[in-house]
């Protein structure tokens, strides 16, 4: 097992990644304060590990809360069902939520904890390689709006992340996928080193060599943990996570949520933004192609949807939360290993990326 710490003063938390950690109480016990107990999970994650972590909880009073499965129930709709919960089983404000599963059940649950009676505490236990490597740390939470992808939410660190790798063995290829592109994003926005690592070992952690994953995972958690230390509410430095997500947002909100997974959003948009930062004359063509070359091995987009128009793309990328007073500001790469936030690309740069994907 590896720990790491998100360094927060007196919300700093740990997590600890490795294989068999649902196995172990003492990763969780020590983050629960009172005897109330909330695992929110969804109908796909609970046949699985439910009863895993409720084995850990016995001196507990366990509530279940189980969620349908999907991007498309992100909603404070289905949202509601954690409060009724929560609620018929007359939880008081030091009962601690567990969220078990992926980043939509993660931002749900994170959220419910931030919002029920004016915040309670609450655990991560990521299930998908997504959640492992990104969602689950930082304390973002929330949920979608028809009008805007994670819209309403609310910054709410948890008490402790505890990612067990050997819960990837039981996710589908294509959501694995979907975890490695954030995983590239790390090393494209802060870690070359790591960049060249993930295109070395890109076919073991498709085999889901449980070493390499396990590295894969730390190594993602030390970029997104110092990252998040430096600026935990995104008034800067923290943005540079959302390489290739306001291309993506786009992506998702127009073809719906849970049409294209959330990784694959990213994955087309990360070219398109290395294809803008190509074209203002930041890093070489060859790197967009590197880049590209590296996301199809992993068996991910490399373009847009098909018929999507660049109008569109920028009207939703309008409604994205990166733009402040009217100005768009987008991660661009100023070369592999380092990404920045910018409000000064041409809009007539930025018009020739999206014509050149949506043609
Ligand atoms: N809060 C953040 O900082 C942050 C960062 C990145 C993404 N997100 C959000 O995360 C969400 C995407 O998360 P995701 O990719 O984990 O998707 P997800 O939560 O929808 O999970 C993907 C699918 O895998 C299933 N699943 C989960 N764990 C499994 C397992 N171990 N075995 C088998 N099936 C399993 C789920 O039921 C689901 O069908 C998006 O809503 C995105 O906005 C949030
Ligand atoms: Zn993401």
């Amino acid at each position: 097992m590896q720990t790491l710490t998100v360094d927060l003063g007196e919300r700093s938390y740990p997590i600890y990644t490795g294989s068999g950690l649902l196995e172990r109480s003492e990763l969780l016990l020590p983050y629960i304060k009172g005897r109330q107990v909330a695992i929110v999970t969804n109908e796909t994650i609970a046949p699985l590990y439910l009863e895993k972590i409720k084995s850990l909880l016995t001196s507990k009073e366990v509530t279940e809360v189980i969620l349908p499965d999907g991007e498309n129930f992100k909603n404070l709709d289905i949202l509601n069902r954690v409060f009724d919960g929560l609620l018929e089983a007359r939880h008081n404000r030091t009962t601690t939520l567990i969220a078990l599963g992926g980043g939509v059940v993660g931002d749900m649950t994170g959220f419910a904890a931030a919002c029920y009676q004016r915040g309670v505490d609450f655990i991560q236990v990521p299930t998908t390689l997504l959640s492992q490597v990104d969602s689950s740390v930082g304390g973002k939470t929330g949920v979608n709006h028809a009008l805007g992808k994670n819209m309403i939410g609310a910054f709410h660190q948890p008490n402790c992340v505890v990612a067990d790798t050997l819960t990837l063995n039981t996710l589908p290829d294509r959501e694995l996928s979907a975890g490695l592109a954030e995983v590239i994003k790390y090393g494209l926005i802060r870690d070359a080193a790591f960049y060249a690592w993930i295109e070395t070992n890109l076919e073991g952690l498709l085999a889901r060599d449980p070493a390499l994953l396990a590295e894969a995972i730390h190594r993602s958690c030390e970029c997104k943990a110092a990252v998040v230390a430096e600026d935990e509410k995104e008034s800067g430095v923290r943005a540079i996570l959302n390489l290739g997500h306001t291309f993506g947002h786009a992506i998702e909100t127009a073809m719906g949520y849970g049409e294209w997974l959330h990784g694959e959003a990213v994955a087309a948009g990360m070219v398109m933004a290395a294809d803008l930062s190509a074209r203002c004359g930041w890093i070489d063509a060859a790197e967009v192609e590197r880049l590209k070359q590296l996301l199809i091995r992993a068996n991910l987009p490399v373009k847009a949807p098909e018929g999507m128009s660049a109008d569109q793309f920028k009207s939703l990328m309008q409604v994205d939360k990166k733009v402040i007073d009217g100005r768009l500001r987008l991660v661009l790469m100023q070369k592999v290993g380092w990404a920045v936030v910018t409000d000064e690309v041409p809009s007539g740069l930025l018009q020739e990326t999206l014509e050149y994907f949506t043609v």
